[in-house]
């Protein structure tokens, strides 16, 4: 490996952790905004591709991560959260189309919404479509998903908006496993 390399390496591994840590304050809007000012600079965030280890993630809980300076939640669902997001009819949808990067034409299933088959991981960029906050999750507002306080927007466990002033659902970036227990990002 170059020296190049290894230093991108150790700002990768930096990024990481920083954001790590950032995701277990960042509970709320009032959070985040107090997170941010402790932004990576400039070079850090022009990083296009982060990779996440996601092996102490457990089922039912999230972890928030910053990319391109935003949040992104990675939360690993319980089988109660997916059981709720895949009985849901798309004609009960606000916003129909599954915002999904990988997937820009599909419709907003859960299936082509979570990143595995089996529906446990949910990777969403972490910025209510209304204004751009940030919303609150861990089963929170009236669909046991996330809630964006600013205004009162409501999102499903597939990150779905079903009520308030939020256009559109989560958006999902491009994301994919790379192993058993690592993400990337980009
Ligand atoms: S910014 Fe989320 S509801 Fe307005």
């Amino acid at each position: 490996m170059s020296d190049g390399e290894d230093h991108q390496g150790t700002r990768r591994d930096f990024l990481f952790y920083a954001t790590a840590g950032a995701g277990a304050v960042a509970t709320g809007a009032a959070g985040w905004a107090l997170v941010n000012q402790m932004n990576p600079s400039a070079d850090v965030l022009a990083l296009s591709s982060i990779r996440v280890d996601v092996s102490a993630v457990e089922q039912g809980t999230q972890l928030t991560v910053k990319w391109l300076g935003k949040p992104v939640f990675i939360r690993r669902r319980m089988p109660a959260e997916i059981e709720a997001a895949r009985a849901v009819p798309l004609s009960d949808l606000i916003d129909q189309s599954a915002e999904n990067a990988n997937k820009p034409d599909e419709p907003a299933t859960d299936e082509n919404r979570a990143m595995d088959e089996a529906g446990e991981w949910l990777v969403m960029i972490g910025v209510c479509t209304h204004l751009g906050c940030v919303p609150i999750g861990n089963g929170a507002g009236d669909f046991g998903g996330w809630f964006c306080p600013c205004h009162g927007s409501h999102y499903d466990t597939a990150g779905r908006i079903r009520k308030g002033p939020a256009p559109q659902n989560l958006h999902i970036p491009v994301v994919a496993f790379d192993g058993d227990t690592t993400i990337v990002l980009g």
